[in-house]
């Protein structure tokens, strides 16, 4: 007998497959979230569930007395969106997708880094829009992004890596904020210095990148406060998660010009995003596409996989979480 496997969402066809030749594999042939009823049945009736990010699973989903699943194998890096407590209480091993996505997610966070410097969408909808009247020479004058200084907070794999983007690609400085120092060589690779809070690094950086995990401990950690901290002239990166920053605060911040701009792949209750961002000028706005690249996404559904296959087979899980 196979065991049953359901995912949540569609994935790249040919995890889809090779899932397929080893499993008992359900499909959500509508592409669409589930609904907390929707993920309960799915717990009960499959040996294990793969959900992403857009499945919250609150304690109250995870709690299904007579559930057949055993194994989350979260599509994704993040896990935020489920309550670890209550699946350790449930007896469910989680496992998520680290290293697969650090340098296509890095990659929006440089994309979003010079569209906001470089005023990239807003160009676009000019030109489309059939306003633009020939070159000038003070026309949407933006920032230098070349020999800037970086702020990264959270300096992990992604930060990491975009760090090496920006140092080596474009001589910016790095600065970062980390409970404990990075590791010597990558400090001396990138000439990275370390502070001590984020507020005393905002007022040193022309642009901050969010690089901290969501949930409770990191919710509004850019809030009203922490943002006039940053300079003036300065933008705010995040690819984070949305919660990591108050879309209030955020949106007065860009409307006063008190910063001068940000570039956002994720937000509050995605992919609802508040009226006042699509107002402004001065915010860049994607999708959540951080790791949105056909080989991230197909290594993301192999690592799902492969803790799939090594926790059927008895063996250590690659990326267990709890
Ligand atoms: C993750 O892996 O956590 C991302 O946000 C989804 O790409």
């Amino acid at each position: 007998m196979k065991h049953r496997v359901f995912l949540t969402r569609r994935w790249p066809e040919s995890i889809e497959a090779k899932l397929q030749e080893r499993y008992d594999v359900s499909l959500n042939r509508d592409d669409r979230p589930l609904s907390p009823a929707e993920f309960k049945r799915a717990l009960q009736q499959y040996d294990a569930v793969c959900p992403t990010v857009c499945d919250s699973l609150p304690a109250e989903v995870l709690n299904v007395p007579d559930k057949r699943c055993k194994i989350l194998g979260n599509f994704g890096v993040g896990y935020n969106h489920i309550d670890i407590a209550a699946a350790k209480q449930q007896g469910l091993i989680v496992t998520n997708t680290p290293g697969v996505l650090t340098e296509s997610t890095a990659d929006i966070a440089m994309t979003l880094l010079l569209m906001s410097a470089r005023r990239g969408a807003e160009g676009d909808r000019l030109v489309r829009a059939g306003l633009w009247k020939g070159w000038c020479p003070t026309h949407m004058m933006s920032s230098d992004v070349t020999g800037a200084t970086l702020g990264l907070i959270g300096f992990g794999r992604i930060a990491q890596a975009m760090a090496r983007k920006a140092h080596h690609g474009f001589g910016m400085k790095i600065m970062y904020v980390k409970p404990s120092p990075a590791q010597q060589e990558v400090v001396d690779e990138l000439r990275a210095i370390r502070c001590d809070t984020v507020e005393t690094l905002l007022p040193l950086c022309d642009f901050v990148s969010l690089h901290c995990p969501g949930g409770n401990e990191t919710r509004h950690l850019m809030n009203d406060e922490r943002l006039s901290l940053m300079k003036p002239s300065a933008h705010l990166i995040n690819t984070a998660r949305g919660d990591v920053v108050d879309s209030q605060a955020l949106i007065s911040a860009l409307r006063d010009k008190r910063i001068a701009g940000a570039g956002l792949d994720v937000y509050e209750g995605e992919p609802n995003i508040d009226p006042g961002f699509l107002a402004l000028d001065n915010v860049s706005l994607l999708p959540h596409l951080g790791s949105a690249t056909i080989a991230t996404r197909t290594a993301m559904g192999q690592k799902v996989l492969d803790n799939l296959a090594a926790y059927f087979a008895g063996k250590d899980l690659p990326d267990r979480v709890i």
